[in-house]
């Protein structure tokens, strides 16, 4: 085995060439030697191998970490689990780090001493983290004419491009290149999904956000209704409603309700169906469809009529003026 004071000496050496940033010129330029190597990018996670060339005549050869020795040779100084030696011979000296980390990043420099000259090899590892988004705005409801401000916070290496867009309904004019979107004064048709991207060169990461808008109901003018006697009918009503309106029926001014008299009434989303069935002669009138939900109401007017009686009137009248002739 090698002399461990050897090993102290090539530390001491080694620091004073990191701190010094130079090789030791008081020896003579021609005594040491420093080399910087291109930068090596790597992303987080990955495994970094760190060579160096060797040479004949090599005495003794470390790997650092900033200050610290990694390797010294084929001797682990280093507590870190994740290091490890790859190749150690004449030609060249490898260590490898798994799992790299952004705290990885920095200089690394490889040591060799031989018995002409030292020398160092430094390189600049560079650690990418794919984007990662860590604060966004949570699925939002607000009440039409409000003002919205979705925000998204995102971290990576290289910072991160952060953007927002409107995915359903698709809408191109609504995006924003920042953290924030900001909506003012928003209208229901500015209701739906929005994503949030943050991109670097190396992923991208998205979320969505959901956004309600509520607003009072309007329901659609009622179409008035034509029934013969003993047959059913059915009255349509239908409100646009967000969140989804109640339904309430009058006869009048009666309130009417389920299952009342033959009536049934039934609410599907944004439609109310009264249904009739067997219609008779006190059935025929104006029935008042009204739409409620939290923010407001509407309501519109609906007649049921007889309409086998207008058709005898016609088929009399007819009848009549056949005669007359
Ligand atoms: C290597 O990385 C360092 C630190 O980021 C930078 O200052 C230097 O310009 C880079 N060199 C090259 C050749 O890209
Ligand atoms: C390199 O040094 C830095 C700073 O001391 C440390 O956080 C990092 O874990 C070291 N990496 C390795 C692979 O030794
Ligand atoms: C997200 O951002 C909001 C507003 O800036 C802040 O109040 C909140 O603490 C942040 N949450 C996290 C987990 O960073
Ligand atoms: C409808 O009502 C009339 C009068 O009450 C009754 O005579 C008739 O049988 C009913 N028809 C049906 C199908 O129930
Ligand atoms: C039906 O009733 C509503 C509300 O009571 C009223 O505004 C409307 O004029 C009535 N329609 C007819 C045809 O009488
Ligand atoms: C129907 O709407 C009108 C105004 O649009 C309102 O004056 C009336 O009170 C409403 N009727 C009911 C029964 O809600």
């Amino acid at each position: 085995m090698k002399n461990p004071v050897y090993w102290v000496v090539l530390a001491g050496i080694s620091i004073a060439f990191i701190q010094q940033g130079l090789p030791v010129r008081s020896q003579g330029e021609s005594q040491s030697d420093n080399k910087q190597m291109d930068n090596i990018t790597i992303r987080q996670g990955e495994t970094l191998f760190l060579s160096c060339s060797q040479g004949d005549f090599v005495t003794h050869t470390a790997w650092l970490n900033r200050s610290s020795i990694l390797y010294a040779g084929e001797d682990k100084w280093s507590v870190d689990p994740r290091v490890s030696l790859v190749t150690l011979n004449q030609d060249e000296f490898t260590i490898k780090i798994e799992d790299v980390d952004l705290t990885d990043e920095g200089q690394y420099i490889c040591a060799v001493q031989t018995s002409s000259r030292p020398r160092t090899t430094s390189v600049h590892i560079i650690v990418q983290v794919p984007p990662k988004i860590l604060n966004l705005s949570k699925d939002l409801v607000v009440n039409e004419g409000s003002n919205v401000i979705l925000m998204c916070l995102a971290n990576g290496k290289p910072e991160p491009a952060i953007g927002w867009s409107m995915l359903s309904p698709s809408d191109d004019s609504l995006s924003s290149d920042s953290e924030i979107l900001e909506i003012p004064f928003i209208s229901r048709n500015r209701a739906g999904v929005y994503e949030c991207t943050a991109a670097n060169e190396i992923a991208v990461d998205t979320q969505t956000v959901e956004l309600t808008v509520n607003y009072p109901p309007s329901v659609s003018d009622g179409r008035d209704v034509g029934v013969t006697l003993g047959q059913r009918g059915v009255l349509q009503c239908e409100a646009d409603a967000v969140p989804e309106a109640d339904f309430e029926w009058y006869r009048d001014d009666r309130r009417i309700f389920n299952g009342f008299d033959g009536i049934e009434i039934e609410d599907a989303g944004a439609f109310s169906k009264l249904t009739f069935f067997n219609v008779s002669e006190a059935d025929y009138g104006n029935y008042t469809c009204v739409a409620i939900n939290k923010l407001g109401s509407a309501n519109t007017s609906i007649i049921l009529y007889g309409k086998f009686q207008w058709l005898l009137v016609s088929i009399l009248i007819s009848g009549f003026s056949f005669i007359c002739f």
